[in-house]
Formats: structure tokens, sequence, C-alpha cells
């Protein structure tokens, strides 16, 4: 089968995305809209320019900007609506979305008011049979007081949707012992963790994200592909990787990890990552700022060598890594597995 055969087939798979920040997704068009409605004109080519940032740097330069346009609960309902529209024409069915919580708190934003404006927009996708759950996440560089306000707020909001806390941002800003006491505080609260790490960081990162965190999936962690122990250890202890090839293309962080000639998405360790019997969870990222979408992450698999069935596997990994209940994983799975089959791939 070849890549448009594969992903012709993965669009009509349902289909879960862990990896997926709310402010990574707003369209240019609808940038200069939330712009316009905050008295700043900007456009369309001038957003285009500022997401394809040369390296890691600039890209938090770029997030940084474009989420300066969020300021209000109706913001956050309009390009939470517009994101879920695009995972529903994808046939996402599941999508744990990760919420900037700590930008929001930088910028003394009211996060209940904002929150629940993004509560009732996951009940709109629900509807549409789009189910909704949420990460609250801390930038490593805004320190440890910020990680554990961060971590607050995701207890305080658990009960509407909140699954997990996680750390992103400048991955070499603050080692993960400074974050250990808000991860404590939110595990305290029945929640689950993850964590950014081995993005642009070393391996070791992503062992302390693990053994000082309690991370049980690691956002990126490409950099295991250069400590064959690490890899063996994550894939023996169902650490779960969170690959978005894309993202890793446009953020710098191949050209960082591998050398400036490995800045190619036909280098991305994720086929090896996958044969060594690693958990995968392929996933966007920031999909409008890398001009990417799920389905496209898939071509991206076929083309590093994935066949019809791998490329099933991968898709069902999402499932087995998804912080859901028990039963409403085995439910999804149930549902996944029975179309792979009409389909021919398992
Ligand atoms: N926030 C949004 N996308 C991110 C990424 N790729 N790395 C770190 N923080 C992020
Ligand atoms: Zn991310």
């Amino acid at each position: 089968m070849n890549e448009s055969e594969i992903t012709g087939i993965v669009a009509e798979l349902p289909k879960a995305e862990l990896h997926l920040h709310l402010e990574g997704s707003i369209a240019p068009e609808t940038a200069v809209q939330l712009a316009r409605r905050h008295g700043v004109e900007i456009t369309p080519a001038e957003v285009a320019r500022r997401y394809r940032s040369p390296d890691f740097p600039g890209f938090l330069d770029a997030y940084k900007w474009v989420t300066s346009f969020l300021r209000e609960p109706q913001d956050y309902a309009l390009i939470a609506d517009e994101l879920f529209a695009r995972l529903a024409a994808q046939n996402v069915v599941y999508a744990e979305i990760t919420l900037s919580t700590s930008v929001m708190l930088r910028r003394n934003q009211d996060v209940g008011a904002s929150f629940a404006a993004l509560a009732q927009a996951a009940g709109r996708a629900n509807a549409a049979g789009l189910r909704i759950q949420w990460i609250f996440d801390t930038a490593r560089q805004f320190g440890p007081e910020a990680a554990l306000e961060t971590a607050r707020w995701a207890a305080r909001l658990a009960p509407q949707g909140v699954v997990a806390f996680g750390v992103g941002g400048d991955e070499l800003a603050l080692s993960a012992a400074n974050l250990r006491p808000a991860y404590e505080l939110a595990r305290a609260a029945g929640l689950r963790a993850v964590a950014h790490a081995g993005e642009i960081g070393p391996p070791q990162a992503i062992r302390e994200a693990v053994d000082t965190l309690g991370a049980e999936r690691i956002g990126h962690g490409i950099a295991a592909a250069l400590d064959p122990a690490l890899m063996d250890r994550l894939a023996a202890d169902g650490v779960t990787l969170e690959i978005c090839p894309t993202s890793n293309l446009r953020t710098g962080a191949l050209a960082r990890q591998f050398g400036p000639e490995a800045a190619r998405l036909d280098r991305h360790p994720l086929k090896s990552f996958f044969d060594r019997g690693l958990r995968v969870a392929l996933s966007t990222d920031d999909p409008a700022m890398f001009e990417t979408d799920l389905l496209a992450e898939y071509g991206v698999a076929a083309r590093l060598g994935l066949t019809a069935p791998e490329i099933a596997h991968l898709a069902e990994m999402s499932f087995h890594a998804a912080l859901l209940p028990e039963p409403d994983r085995q439910s999804y799975l149930a549902r996944f597995r029975k179309q792979a089959r009409e389909f021919g791939l398992l």
C-alpha cells in the first residue's frame, strides 16, 4: 500500500490524539480575528511568518506572541470550537488538550472563567462524538511557584475534566527536582503526570521526568534515540513517548539532537522507537504553527516505512496511552479494532 492509500484508510479510522496544545492550534486567520477584537491589526501573512520560526527560542517567542491575543473566555471558546471541528473532521474521537495554564496565570487572567468556557466547548464537541479531556501545563521557565499554582488550578478543576498536570516551555530552564512539589500536589489530587522532556534536552532529562516527577508519558522524548539503555528501560516500563515529527523538524529539535544533517522528516527516530517496542502516541503538538494535522503525521509515519498494519498498531497505541477509565478505553479499543479489521489491517 502506498502513502496515500494508507492515509486514506487512517482517515476513516477512529483516532485519539494525546499531545496537542490548544494555543498552538490557532489558525492565522483566527489570530487576526482575535488580535482585532483587542485593537491590534495584524495580517495572516505576519502570523504565518512568525509561526515559521528558525529555532526553538524563536518557536517559544511565536507561542508567547500568539497567546497574547487570548484575553477573554470567548477567545478561548473560539479557538477550542475551531480546533474541535478540525479534529472531528479527521475522525478524531478522543483528544487530550493541553492548556498553557501558567501563561494565563502570568497574565493575571481568570482561569476559572476561561476554563468554564472551554468546558462548554468540550461539551459541544462531546455531543458531536469527540470526547475531550484536559492537561494543565506549566512553563518550566516560570519556575517552581508558578508550577505549584498551576497544579492547584488543575486539582481544583479536576471535577470538570482536567486529568493531568504537565510541564512544557524551555526544557533547559529548570531541573526536574524544582518541579517535584507541584507534581506531588497534583498526584495527591488524583491527577496523572506527563512532561515534555528530551525534546531539546538530553536523555537524562527523560530519566528525571520519569524518576523525579513520575511522568507516565513523555512529550517528545526524541533524545532517547541517543541512549539505547534508556530506550530499553522506557519500553520495559511501558512509558509512552508522545511523538510529533513535524514539530521536531519545525522547532529545530531534530537538528539540535542529531545534528544539522538530521533536520529532515525522513531522519526522524519514530520508526526506530516503534521497531524497538517502545510505546508511541503520534501527535501534532501545535498543528497550526507547524502547518500539520494528525493525518499528515500518519503520512510521515508511512514515509518512514511503517506498513499499513504497523500504522494501525501505531494508531491503536494512542488509545492504550490515553488517560481514560479502563472500561472507556476498552470500548474505544473495541471500536477501533472492529474498523481496522474491516479494512483488513488487523
Ligand atoms: N508548548 C507548546 N509546544 C511546546 C513544545 N513543543 N515544547 C515545549 N513547550 C511547548
Ligand atoms: Zn508540546
